[in-house]
Order: C-alpha cells, then sequence, then structure tokens
C-alpha cells in the first residue's frame, strides 16, 4: 500500500468489527488516526492500542453518537470522517425473543435502540463534518439500505441504483434461524407476551439453561454480562401492533434512513460524502469480543443451530470492507454509493462449506424449510469496486479465515482436525 504522511482521519466506532480493520489498515498507511468509542477504558477496545503505528499515530476519543459536542471535537482538525459506528445487532439479547414469538418490540424499545443512534447520529457526523470542514466523509451504510424491497424483480440485478422500501422494512419479520428457541420454556404473559421475569433474570436464565441444553458451558454465546453496552431497556407498556412472532426490521429501516438522512444534509451543507453498502461481513476478528455478523456464521458451528434457513446471504470479507472505504476515501472521482458484495450464497451452500472445511463442528445439515422450493441467490454488481481496484476475497477464505479466528479468539474450541482444514481450504 503507498504510504499516507500527514493526514488525519477520524473512524467513528473505532472497536467495532470492520472499524477495527478500517484503523488497522489507515495505521499501516502512515494516517493518523483519531477513533471515537464509548469507553476508551473498556478492554474490549484495547486490541486498538496493540496495532502497529498506534502507540505514535492513534487517539481514542470517547464519544456517542448522540452526543453532538463529543463528535465534533473528534472529528475538528481532521481531513476525512469514516463514520462507522451505528447499533448493529444479532445479538440473543435482542433477537433471541424474536425467535421464540416473542416480539423484541415487546420486550425492549428496539426502534429507539436501533434507528435513532443510527439516523440522528449520523446527521451529527455531518453537520460537524461541514462545521469543521472536512475534506470527505465516507459513511458506512448496509445492503439493508439496498434491497429490502418486495417490487424488485426476481431477476434484477442489485446494485447502487437500488433502495429499500422503508414500509416494507416497517412491516416485514425480522428472521433468525439461530435456534434461541430455549425461551419457550420460559413463562410468558399470553396476554401481553411480556416476560413475567425481570430482564436481568430473564438473561441470567437464558444463558444458563442454554449452557445446560448444549452441556458445555463454552459452546453458548461468550457475551459476557457485564459488557458495557447498555442492556436494552424493557417496555412496561404498548403492546407492539405487529402481531405475536414478528417484529418490524429497525435495523434495515434505520440503516435506509440515515444513510438518505446522510445523503441530505450532506447535500445541504456542501459535504462530500461517499457511502459504502456492505453485505453481510465475514472474516477475522480484531476485537476480542464477537460481533452480530460473526455471530450468523457461529451459530452454525456451536451447535446452536440445529438447521439452516430456507434464504439467501450475501457476504463480504472485512479486510475488503475496509479497503473499500479507503479506497474511495482517497480516490478523488469516487461518488455516491458502492455495494460491496463478494457473492450471495444460499444457506444450504455456507454450512456445506463449513462442513467440508470443518467436519468436526456440530453443523447443521437439514433445512428448516424444506418442503418450500429453495430459494435462489440474486444477482447482483460490484463493479463500480472493481474498478477503482479492489479484488474481492473468495467468500470460501473469508469463512476459513472466520472460523480460524473464531478458534484463536477462544470463541469456538479446537478440535484435533486443525492442519487437515488447512489443506482442504488450499485444495
Ligand atoms: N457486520 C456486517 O455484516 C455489516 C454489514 C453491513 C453494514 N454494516 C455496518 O457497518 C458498521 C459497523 O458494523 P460492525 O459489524 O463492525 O459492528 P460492531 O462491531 O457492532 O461495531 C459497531 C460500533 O458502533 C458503535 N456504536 C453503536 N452505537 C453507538 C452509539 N450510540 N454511539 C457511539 N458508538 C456507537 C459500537 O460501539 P460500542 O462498542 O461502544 O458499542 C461499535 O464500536 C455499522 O454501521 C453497520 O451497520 C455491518
Amino acid at each position: 500500500m503507498p504510504s499516507v504522511s500527514g493526514q488525519t482521519v477520524c473512524v467513528t466506532g473505532a472497536g467495532g468489527f470492520i472499524a477495527s480493520w478500517m484503523v488497522k489498515l489507515l495505521l499501516q498507511k502512515g494516517y493518523t488516526v483519531r477513533g471515537t468509542v464509548r469507553n476508551p477504558d473498556d478492554p474490549k477496545n484495547s486490541h486498538l492500542r496493540q496495532l502497529e503505528g498506534a502507540e505514535e499515530r492513534l487517539t481514542l476519543c470517547k464519544s456517542d453518537l448522540l452526543d453532538y459536542q463529543s463528535l465534533r471535537e473528534a472529528i475538528d482538525g481532521c481531513d476525512g470522517v469514516f463514520h462507522t459506528a451505528s447499533p448493529v445487532t444479532d445479538d440473543p439479547f435482542y433477537y433471541g425473543f424474536c425467535d421464540m414469538g416473542l416480539m423484541a418490540a415487546s420486550v425492549f424499545d428496539l426502534k429507539e435502540e436501533m434507528v435513532e443512534p443510527a439516523v440522528n447520529g449520523t446527521k451529527n457526523v455531518i453537520i460537524a463534518a461541514a462545521e469543521v470542514k472536512v475534506r470527505r466523509v465516507v459513511f458506512t451504510s448496509s445492503i439493508g439500505a439496498v434491497t429490502m424491497d418486495p417490487n424488485r424483480s426476481p431477476d434484477a440485478v442489485v446494485d447502487e441504483s437500488c433502495w429499500s422500501d422503508l414500509e416494507f422494512c416497517k412491516s416485514t419479520k425480522m428472521y433468525r434461524d439461530s435456534g434461541f428457541h430455549l425461551l419457550e420454556q420460559e413463562r410468558l404473559d399470553p396476554l401481553s407476551g411480556y416476560s413475567k421475569r425481570p430482564l436481568s433474570s430473564l438473561i441470567v436464565w437464558w444463558r444458563r439453561a442454554y449452557d445446560r441444553e448444549t452441556g458445555d458451558p463454552y459452546s453458548g454465546y461468550p457475551i459476557p454480562l457485564s459488557r458495557s453496552s447498555p442492556v436494552p431497556k424493557p417496555l412496561s407498556t404498548t403492546r407492539s401492533k405487529h402481531g405475536s412472532g414478528s417484529s418490524p426490521n429497525w435495523y434495515c429501516y434505520g440503516k435506509a434512513v440515515a444513510e438518505q438522512a446522510a445523503s441530505n444534509e450532506a447535500k445541504e451543507r456542501g459535504v462530500d460524502l461517499v457511502v459504502v453498502n456492505p453485505v453481510l461481513v465475514l472474516g477475522p476478528l480484531l476485537q476480542p469480543t464477537l460481533n452480530a455478523s460473526i455471530i450468523h456464521v457461529l451459530k452454525y458451528l456451536n451447535g446452536s443451530a440445529k438447521t439452516y434457513a430456507n434464504s439467501v446471504q450475501a457476504y463480504v470479507d472485512v479486510k475488503d470492507v475496509a479497503l473499500a472505504h479507503i479506497l474511495v476515501f482517497e480516490n478523488p472521482s469516487a461518488s455516491g454509493r458502492y455495494l460491496c458484495a463478494e457473492s450471495v450464497l444460499h444457506r444450504g451452500d455456507v454450512v456445506e462449506i463449513l462442513a467440508k472445511l470443518f467436519p468436526e463442528y456440530p453443523i447443521p445439515t437439514k433445512c428448516k424449510d424444506e418442503t418450500k422450493p429453495r430459494i435462489k441467490p440474486y444477482k447482483f454488481s460490484n463493479q463500480k469496486l472493481k474498478d477503482l481496484g479492489l479484488e474481492f476475497t473468495p467468500v470460501r477464505q473469508s469463512l476459513y479465515d472466520t472460523v480460524k479466528s473464531l478458534q484463536e479468539k477462544g470463541h469456538l474450541p479446537i478440535h484435533s482436525q486443525h492442519d487437515e482444514s488447512i489443506l482442504r481450504i488450499q485444495s
């Protein structure tokens, strides 16, 4: 990579999965980096200080997306901003409840948790960038702002011109095939859908029950109860209008509204904004904790998913996503949106690849919905990023690297067939 010195850039949510890779690559390239984190002293951010060049050129700034002044201070004096921070969740603390037919929205105010920081936080970033005259802002949007459109033809090629339908996002069910069926055993109020237990005891109960069922306390989701992100607020009143078993997709809704808000705000204030829309991101973790998209793979390895869904998903490697952000920042002619995707696979293909690479894990072999025809992958174009020189990592390699990283970070037990999997990825 050519070296860049003398430029200072800000990365919001620096301790996250994607942002950590951005910080690493930016430091490697010679940039001075200001990373915003909510708590610089949290051990979950300590990996950032170990990165090459961090001692000399990385500063961690305490900042919350909803605290404008803290963002402005972090961004002031920067040539560029990579706005990546956003609530992202596949967290069992949220979605575990959805899978059980209990609405997340009826337990937690998910809309408030997901949408407000995404949208208002993004507006804050653009306003601050305009005030301090940043050269370019790169915003991490999502495939969630692109594909959620019921009117798109199955033969259409998904590209940067596609936009999610906000009403559709609000009306769709969040679907998770992660096997959080254990909470079904929990007693729920049949009328309200609310748990009769306080939230904290419900979480502790869930974790114990999970460990009991798997027989391996290590195989559950090792998310510490004392994690620093706030436990979502229980709602004490209104029942969700969306009916039992479904909950609006506030994540995709929030990302789509945030991207639109970023674009409008940037236009109005004369900010040069470029957007990257990654699909589901896999690959090696730098941070010590799990993130949502990695749980997507972990659940197929630790026995928590007994079946796989009849659905498709697009994938991309985390290093490619980080590099895509830097490419669009550095390339003066870059503009608009950039779809960041390597391939679209059916879940059946994902488990097949995993089973070939890592047969030692209890990877599901049955589809949850065998009676219906297999959903076909959609077509997409990643040409805009290829034109900037990005060479995408094949998904098979990303899956392999994800599992190896989960093992190295202690999220998955290592079984004996270690060396054989290296041979399998090479063949
Ligand atoms: N991973 C994917 O598959 C994927 C796909 C498409 C798009 N994206 C987008 O990529 C970005 C990063 O995702 P990721 O997978 O790297 O997620 P991640 O590891 O969960 O990181 C998210 C980061 O956002 C920060 N954050 C959340 N709410 C915040 C708030 N109110 N104020 C300040 N910081 C806040 C978190 O900080 P704390 O550590 O303090 O909680 C965390 O550092 C997100 O914008 C996401 O929508 C991700």
